[in-house]
């Protein structure tokens, strides 16, 4: 048992193979917690956690609550237009005067890449990045990680390192690689990134993938875990596809292509799908591959075990 080394979640790419695990394992603690009939226990009580979200959420921002509400914690839920920073307020003066209150932490989101940098140093509190631009999103790839371990790792008896992760889509406007890519490749695993060129960043060796592919269908066979990203409509900036049909034709999962797939790899997607584009409806529902709303369980139980760590917990709570 130990102290958590970090004050923040903000950059995944920080955290060690050590931290990734502590933290799944103590989300593996609190998933008891959650498969009682009283799903709430005393560990955060006193602490309040202030939840900035600016941008519409409805996963992170859900579970956040629902992770505090089970831990005890108060919630601030604060953000978006109906706040001062639409009178003109700077986000540092809107943090000093939340931190007035004598708050333990802040969960952000905002559309802009960096933001959860300006309010830890404005707040001096533990700040959660709950997704920032184009930038990370820290929590999503923790449940990710998570949903991976129980499914492949410990049902299955794979190691991380064993395991050949293929994220697809979207790649360069997407905050889930931002911080999936580190997380995996810290975990062992060996990413390649697929998508059309004009949705690949202009370096996509900087990402860190070990592999960069433009034709799904010569890489779907070797890949144990297919990770599909939401075409982000509200970031695509001139038209980067012909049309969304088009691109379904050449980068959607879909029925066809089950019978290219392992016959064990699993189907995951951060949310929220676009059904039709990424994803037909066969593959996200299906019963054997998609773990979607096993991501969206995790979601809760990561989200408790990064506010318990961050707010000191040690790394062997006891369910
Ligand atoms: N995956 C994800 O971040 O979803 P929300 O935008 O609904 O929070």
């Amino acid at each position: 048992m130990g102290c958590f080394p970090h004050k923040h979640l903000i950059d995944l790419g920080e955290y060690s193979a050590d931290d990734i695990m502590t933290v799944l394992a103590t989300a593996q603690k609190f998933k008891q917690v959650n498969e009682r009939r009283i799903k709430k226990v005393p560990t955060l009580k006193g602490f309040t956690v202030v939840n900035m979200f600016n941008e519409p959420s409805t996963r992170t921002r859900s579970s956040f609550e629902i992770a505090e509400k089970r831990l005890s914690a108060d919630a601030l839920n604060f953000g978006g237009s109906s706040t001062s920073t639409v009178k003109g307020e700077s986000l540092a003066d809107t943090v000093r005067t939340l931190c007035a209150y004598k708050i333990d932490l802040i969960v952000v989101r905002d559309a802009h890449a960096g933001v959860p940098y300006k309010v830890a140093e404005a707040s001096g509190v533990p700040v959660i990045d709950a997704g920032d631009g184009k930038h990370q999103h820290p929590t999503q790839a923790l449940l990710d990680l998570y949903t991976i371990w129980q499914h492949k790792v410990l049902a299955e008896g794979v190691p991380f390192e064993k395991l050949h992760v293929g994220i697809v889509g979207d790649i360069g406007h997407s905050r889930v690689c931002g911080s999936l890519i580190p997380g995996l490749k810290t975990m062992g695993c060996e990413v390649t990134v697929v998508g059309p060129p004009t949705l690949m960043p202009a370096r996509p060796d900087v990402l860190g993938a070990d592999h960069v592919a433009y034709d799904l269908d010569s890489v779907l066979p070797q890949l144990d875990v297919v990770y599909m990203l939401r075409i982000q409509r509200e970031r695509l900036e001139g038209a980067p596809f012909p049309s969304l049909r088009e691109y379904s034709l050449l980068y959607g999962l879909t029925r066809e292509r089950d019978a290219l797939m392992k016959p064990d790899a699993l189907v995951c997607h951060p949310g929220p799908i676009n059904r039709g584009v990424e994803l037909d409806s066969f593959m996200a529902d299906h019963p054997a591959r998609s773990v979607v709303l096993d991501q969206v369980y995790a979601g809760v139980l990561v989200r408790m075990a990064a506010l318990y760590l961050l707010l000191g917990g040690q790394d062997g709570f006891d369910a």
